[in-house]
């Protein structure tokens, strides 16, 4: 590692030139040995020989360098759920796992339920973040509502189904179809949560978290996006489908091989299964729960073969206190940003995904789905969020060293081949060899359709 700093230029151009030299640079579908140059937060040049100099030198020593990631379903919580994760220590948690972007879930307190909400989230997160943090809404059927909120800059309405967010009465297929409507109207996607919450069963009597995920297997999810699909025919309105579960629900969306559908799946339910639930309890509970292992088998397969869109990690923190608790009374959700990409590095090196799949699901094509049109690759003109991977690092889960608030995972332990090195968010190293480098404040607060 070698920086050189010259304040000199720093001053004339307002923020640092960077360059990384001698990486090993994923370019569309392949690394090629070379070096590049980010002025003003984007990439100016990548070539093999850069003769000028920058504000900062990095020499890679052919470490691996991929688009930074971007993470479409997390929850950063703040305001007041802060005691569960803030933006500064969710956003250190995505530097630390190589997120240089991540968009954030409305089940916040409050709620990002408005325009004028998600205005006041995005000013509270502005100054505290440390990559770039846009913002989804929630479903609202009302269209002035949604145009707003387009408007507000949101990456989506998100139609939380079991128990929708703003109230909606989305039992009745009438109300589902006006969400739609409101959405098309307003070109704006909905993310949905699809499980049928008329299928899942009462909780009342159970005693182990394995039975309570037992008690889920049904079709509660399948059968809530395939009713999503019917509606989607009649709207035509744009549709992600947030954390599948279950192959028969990913067939279904692909089947239908539509580009105005797309699916997400997590690290979690393409390399857990019910079994872990049985051994790790509160850690390994989540919505939609872990599966059997058969069902975690075909999803990771169809993972590799390129059926789901996205990757996202649901990072959901909660506390311990939440979570260790009587199954029914435990909080749902796991830390995520922190393990998925030395998770899926150790997929690559086993020879198990190909880096190509792993880099299409965790950068290009969610960057495509959520119209981040200058992320998602490495090329001249586009933002300078890259991260640097040592695809050879060994290691092993410690959630004990997250920067994340949850200081947990059913991932602990776990030996993995791959980890992040550094990650540079809009020309600036913000997380190097473990640490947090930058003050926060230098991710920016993303909005939907504006192109800079
Ligand atoms: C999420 C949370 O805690 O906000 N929990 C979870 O288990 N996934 C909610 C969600 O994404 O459905
Ligand atoms: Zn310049
Ligand atoms: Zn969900
Ligand atoms: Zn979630």
């Amino acid at each position: 590692m070698n920086n050189l700093k010259s304040p000199e230029s720093e001053k004339t151009s307002g923020l640092p030139s960077l360059i990384i030299r001698d990486a090993n640079i994923w370019t569309k579908n392949d690394t090629t040995r070379g070096s590049i140059l980010i002025e003003h937060g984007r990439i100016q040049k990548i070539a093999r020989n850069i003769t000028e100099r920058a504000d900062e030198e990095i020499l890679a020593n052919g470490l691996l360098v991929l688009p930074g990631l971007v993470d479409a379903h997390v929850h950063l919580r703040d305001m007041n759920l802060s005691y569960k994760e803030d933006f500064t220590t969710g956003t250190a948690a995505a530097a630390a796992g190589g997120f240089t972007s991540v968009i954030d879930m409305p089940n916040s307190l409050p709620p990002t339920d408005s325009a004028e909400r998600l205005r006041e989230r995005a000013r509270r997160a502005s100054g505290k973040i440390l990559v770039n943090v846009g913002f989804h809404a929630a479903a609202v059927k009302d269209q002035d509502a949604a145009n707003e909120m387009k408007s507000a800059g949101a990456f989506s309405m998100k139609l939380y189904l079991p128990n929708p967010i703003a109230p909606l009465d989305i039992d009745d297929d009438r109300v589902v179809v006006q969400v739609l409507d409101a959405a098309k109207q307003a070109s704006l996607l909905l993310t949905v949560h699809a499980e049928d919450a008329t299928k899942l069963p009462r909780t009342g009597e159970i005693k182990t978290f394995a039975e309570l995920v037992r008690l889920r297997r049904g079709n509660a999810e399948t059968s809530a996006v395939r009713r999503i699909l019917r509606l989607q025919r009649r709207i035509g309105c744009r549709v992600h489908f947030c954390h599948v579960s279950l192959p028969s629900s990913l067939s279904a969306i692909s089947n239908l091989s539509s580009s105005r559908l797309s699916s997400e799946v997590t690290p979690h339910h393409t390399l857990l299964s019910e079994n872990h639930v049985m051994t790790l309890g509160w850690k390994a509970w989540m919505v939609p729960p872990l599966r059997s292992p058969k069902d975690t088998r075909k999803l990771f397969h169809a993972m590799k073969m390129g059926i789901p869109t996205i990757m996202a990690t649901d990072h959901a923190p909660h506390t311990v206190k939440e979570k260790a608790r009587l199954p029914r009374k435990s909080s749902p959700g796991i830390p995520g940003l922190e393990t998925a990409l030395s998770l899926m590095l150790t997929m690559v090196n086993n020879g198990k995904l190909s880096l190509g799949r792993l880099v299409s699901l965790l950068s290009n094509n969610p960057a495509k789905v959520f119209d981040l049109r200058s992320k998602g690759r490495l090329e001249s003109g586009a933002d300078g969020d890259l991260v640097l991977v040592d695809l050879k690092k060994r290691g092993t889960i410690d959630p004990e060293k997250f920067f994340s608030k949850a200081h947990y995972s059913p991932f602990e332990g776990w030996k993995t081949q791959g980890a992040v090195h550094t990650t540079i968010v809009n020309g600036l190293v913000v997380y190097r060899d473990g640490e947090i480098v930058a003050k926060p404040g230098g991710g920016k607060v993303l909005k939907s359709g504006r192109h800079e």
